[in-house]
């Protein structure tokens, strides 16, 4: 019954605040002002699409012209001053509208992309809008692979590393980031950059609430206890991290998932037969997302609400794919 109420409430106050955004944007809308919408995504009501207008880019891109990336690399505070830039060019709704999403259990997770072309380098315009929708939600951690508080990375037809990060032709499984480092991983913005010669690799999305099988996990004797986790070299975390799958609850009591196949080490037969039961439960969930994400958008999810990966690509010899990567805890 407690639980049907505090779902209601949460209803009610999810609608209430939608109203009001709504009504906000009318309102900007007649004033002719710098704006944004918001709609569910086609295929899933959780995933949130957001649209900058024209009038908002052109509106950021004039705030922050005294600012290039090299000035948001080296001075960490000016990526707070671009985050309120862009807020401040939507009238203050953007910064709210972004944090009831990603904090809301049931949704969690936005689409963001704008309308009309950048002026000058259209990445950097990307870097310095995705540092600005990261710092609306909190602060990125330092990404040791690429020695930023972002990391760009390409996806080409043949590679060598060691995980499947950059393997182009290889479904990238379901999975949370963060799971072998000790700061918290609240959140992942994946943008993509640039792309030419792809066909598939759409992004992978499943809600831990839509997982069927969870609750067969959650419950085993094993969800809540300590499991190695370490990483290959290119990733340059040294050392190993313990924690369980289902590492936390939310305030509702609902499980939170840390969790990745490649980088969980089970130290016996018992972890290992877990671990790899969850690993084939999740790849054949029917309740998976396949999201196209065009040039410029980016993809930003609670981490430990949603599991993501990438479906593979048809080989192409031209294939390459540039992304921007940011994941951080919340302010
Ligand atoms: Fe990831």
């Amino acid at each position: 019954m407690l639980t049907l109420m505090n779902n209601v409430d949460i209803i009610g106050r999810v609608i209430i605040r939608h109203l009001e955004i709504f009504m906000s944007l009318a309102l900007l809308k007649d004033e002719g002002s710098a704006s944004f919408t918001v709609k569910s995504h086609d295929s899933n009501n959780r995933l949130q699409v957001i649209t900058l207008h024209e009038d908002s880019l052109r509106a950021f891109q004039d705030a922050t012209q005294a600012w290039d990336v090299q000035a948001i690399e080296y001075k960490p505070f000016l990526r707070f001053a671009v985050a309120a830039a862009l807020d401040q060019v939507c009238a203050g709704l953007l910064g709210p509208c972004l944090n009831d999403i990603i904090k809301n259990r049931e949704q969690g997770a936005f689409l963001l992309d704008y309308q009309g072309i950048p002026s000058g380098d259209k990445a950097d315009f990307n870097v310095m809008l995705s540092t600005a929708i990261s710092h609306l939600i909190g602060v990125p951690n330092f990404d040791s692979m690429h020695g930023k508080f972002y990391a760009r990375f390409t996806v080409r037809n043949v590679d060598n590393s060691d995980s499947y990060l950059r393997q182009a032709h290889r479904r990238m499984e379901l999975h949370n980031d963060g799971t072998y480092v000790d700061e918290r991983t609240d959140f992942v913005l994946m943008m993509k950059m640039k792309e030419k010669n792809m066909e598939g690799g759409n992004s992978l999305m499943l809600h831990v609430d839509d997982w069927q099988d969870r609750d067969t996990f959650y419950d085993h004797p094993l969800g809540k206890k300590d499991i190695q986790w370490g990483s290959p070299p290119s990733k340059q975390v040294a050392g190993k991290v313990f924690h369980p799958v289902f590492f936390e609850e939310d305030e509702n009591g609902k499980p939170n998932m840390l969790f990745i196949d490649q980088f969980a080490e089970p130290q016996n037969m018992q972890q290992g037969l877990y671990l790899h039961k969850m690993g084939e439960s999740l790849e054949q969930e029917q309740n998976c997302l396949s999201v196209a994400v065009p040039e410029g958008a980016m993809l930003v999810m609670h981490n430990h609400r949603w599991l993501h990966g990438r479906d593979k690509f048809i080989a192409h010899d031209g294939l390459e794919r540039e992304l921007l990567r940011q994941r951080g805890h919340f302010s």
